[in-house]
């Protein structure tokens, strides 16, 4: 299965990924997780990312359709893939649907987040990642102020900070949802209310993908 994950920060697309990747077995491909990764490491891309990523704004596309055509490349990628985060712009779109024609690897689905800015505000400024273990959970999840998974340290991500937040609300509606609407006409979409409790999510997209299994 081919799946796009699509939607607002802060909508839980990496906290569903990381459930339908054990679900339907296919790898979970997260833009923004390969960016910190290399962001982390202090490679040349990783320190380009950086400075657009801290500011709330996006990576330029050249550099993003690159690092998809590699990943869309590795074995693991023939079984299928959960894109997440991809494509944000509509140059991102229209290099998506060129890619996929030409190593023909056709998209399935598509599956939009939906979820209130209000929201999105209010989880990211909780949103916490383990420093030992990389689970993402919630300051309300995390009583003892440790990763419940394994205990190790929690750190607010570079760009959680709300004025960065307001700034990657803004590029989301500028640049991101015209996607959708491009997107419409080409692939099933889903829209999923993504303001339910992450089960409910969950069991609103199995639905949806059930049609595609
Ligand atoms: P990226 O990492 O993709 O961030 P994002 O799209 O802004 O989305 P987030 O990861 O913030 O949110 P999410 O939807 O994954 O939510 P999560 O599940 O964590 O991108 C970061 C940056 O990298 C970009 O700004 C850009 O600079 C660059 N970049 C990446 N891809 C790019 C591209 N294609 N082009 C150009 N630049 C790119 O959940 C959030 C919180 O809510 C968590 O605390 C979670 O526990 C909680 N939560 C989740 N679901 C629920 C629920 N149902 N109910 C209650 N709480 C919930
Ligand atoms: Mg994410």
């Amino acid at each position: 299965m081919r799946v796009m994950l699509l939607g607002a920060p802060g909508s839980g697309k990496g906290t569903q990924a990381a459930v339908l990747k054990g679900l339907y077995g296919i790898p979970h491909i997260s833009t923004g997780d390969i960016l910190r990764a290399e962001l982390a490491r202090g490679t040349e891309l990783g320190k380009k990312a950086g400075s657009y990523m801290n500011g709330g704004g996006l990576v330029p596309d050249d550099v993003i359709l690159e690092l998809i055509e590699t990943r869309l490349g590795e074995p693991d990628a023939r079984r299928g893939w959960l894109l997440d985060g991809f494509p944000r712009t509509l140059v991102q779109a229209h290099g998506l649907v060129e890619l996929t024609d030409r190593i023909g690897q056709a998209v399935d689905a598509g599956l939009i987040l939906h979820v209130d800015p209000e929201v999105v505000v209010q989880r990211l400024s909780g949103r916490r990642g383990c420093g030992k273990c990389q689970k993402v959970t919630n300051v309300a999840e995390a009583v003892s102020g440790a990763c419940p998974n394994c205990g190790g340290p929690l750190v607010l991500r570079e760009d959680d900070r709300p004025e960065v937040v307001r700034t990657r609300i803004q590029v989301f509606e500028q640049q991101t949802r015209p996607v959708f609407e491009l997107f419409r006409g080409r692939y099933a979409l889903y829209d999923i209310d993504a303001s339910k409790t992450p089960e409910q999510v969950t069991e609103a997209i199995r639905k949806a993908l059930g049609k595609h299994e």
